[in-house]
């Protein structure tokens, strides 16, 4: 039986450009999808940009101008993963037009714009996705359900953070994530910190933020240098309803450091501890454990930890960064289809609310609630 077409129009086709094409062509060939996927237009901001991308990334069809996706009939969804200022624009109009939306985090500059975007959203009926991808990582699937178990007792502490090193050069030059509308490390990448942290501990209460600006200007790319005013490091103290202490961090200049968006979390009968360096692996630590055998254990994913098994049969082969993508298409095209939407506009706009909290709290120097 044929399946209904499900009709993409990307905008932007960077680093998520591409990352959302493997999602879209690896999901219908993993999982068994309600519709069939049709990469119909993709847009970028020349003609000769767009045509390029269209003939690589496999699309019918390409723009210059986003704007042409909205009257045309034969798209239902727009993807958005152009620069951060640009998102609360196009995502309104793109629901205006009564299409669904898919949305790159952070999902808007202020929470005032993630709000309007996720109630225009819930008035129309769309249905609407962020790209919080590490949630789809069957380890922390795994870390939650064990959480939520009890098999770490009495949650006492988390800690949490993002860091990379793509600003820690002071001469690299000023991008839109410099713009102080949406940008910052704490927006850009404490953001999947906060997301984790709730994901895993449930709702956090208090924050008490410390939000800093190391390099204070960059090459302007006309041979000036322009005033950067958002935090390059963004680190937060955390009160979770559970009782739980914690923090995170966000952090665009820590030398060396690739890809650790990290975790650890300390209950009374056991712990996790986890690194995206090495996300197919998650560490568990049971306080159960013969005294002079304890330690923490390494967990290799496989198929017991689901959807793994769908991507390969065997255990250790490992999954990859572009693989979460498509878990994370496949579970917004079930949306789509009338499933549970995974992490929709009303949870990007609570990261949003987290992430502009604790800039308030760094502000004021005091805790502040959420
Ligand atoms: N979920 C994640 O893991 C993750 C990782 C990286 C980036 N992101 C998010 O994805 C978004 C894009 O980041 P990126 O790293 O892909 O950036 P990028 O610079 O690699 O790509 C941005 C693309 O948007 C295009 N663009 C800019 N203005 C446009 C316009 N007006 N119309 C059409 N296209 C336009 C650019 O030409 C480029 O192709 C950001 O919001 C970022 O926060 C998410």
């Amino acid at each position: 039986m044929t399946k209904p077409r499900l009709r993409i129009g990307l905008i932007g086709t960077g680093f998520m450009g591409k990352a959302h094409v493997f999602g879209f062509a690896s999901a219908p060939r993993v999982f068994e999808l309600p519709y069939e996927i049709d990469l119909h237009t993709v847009v970028d901001i020349t003609p000769d940009l767009a045509a390029r991308a269209a003939q690589t990334l496999g699309f019918a069809h390409s723009t210059a101008n986003w704007r042409d996706l909205l009257a045309n009939p034969d798209i239902d969804v727009i993807d958005i993963t152009a620069p951060n200022a640009l998102h609360k624009e196009m995502a309104l109009a793109a629901i205006a037009a009564g299409k669904h939306v898919y949305c790159e985090k952070p999902l808007a500059p202020l929470a005032a714009d993630a709000l309007e975007m996720a109630n225009a959203a819930e008035a129309r009926g769309i249905k609407t996705q962020v790209g919080f991808n590490y949630l789809c990582n069957p380890m922390l699937g795994l870390a939650r359900d064990m959480i939520a178990a009890g098999e770490l007792g009495e949650i006492r502490g988390y800690r949490g953070l993002h860091a990379e090193d793509y600003m820690a050069n002071a001469d690299g030059p000023y991008t839109f994530r410099h713009d102080p509308a949406g940008g910052g490390a704490l927006a850009d990448i404490g953001s999947h910190a906060l997301a984790t942290a709730e994901f895993l501990c449930g709702p956090i209460t208090r924050v008490m933020g410390d939000c800093v600006t190391m390099i204070h200007d960059r090459p302007d790319g006309r041979g000036g240098r322009k005033a950067v005013t958002v935090d390059d490091v963004g680190r937060a103290f955390l009160r979770f309803a559970n009782g739980a202490t914690g923090s995170i961090e966000g952090n665009w200049i820590a030398t060396g450091r690739k890809m650790q968006h990290d975790f650890e979390v300390y209950g009374t009968k056991g712990a996790l501890a986890f690194s995206q360096e090495h996300f197919n692996v998650l560490n568990y630590f049971n306080t159960a454990d013969a005294k002079g055998r304890q330690g923490f254990r390494r967990i290799e994913a496989g198929p017991d930890h689901a959807p793994y098994g769908l991507f390969c049969v065997a255990a250790g082969h490992q999954l990859g960064f572009n693989d979460l993508k498509a878990i994370e298409v496949a579970g917004y095209v079930n949306a789509i289809a009338g499933g549970p939407e995974p992490f929709n506009f009303r949870k990007g706009l609570r990261i949003q609310s987290l992430v502009e909290s604790i800039h308030h709290s760094s502000a004021e120097q005091k805790w502040l609630e959420v």
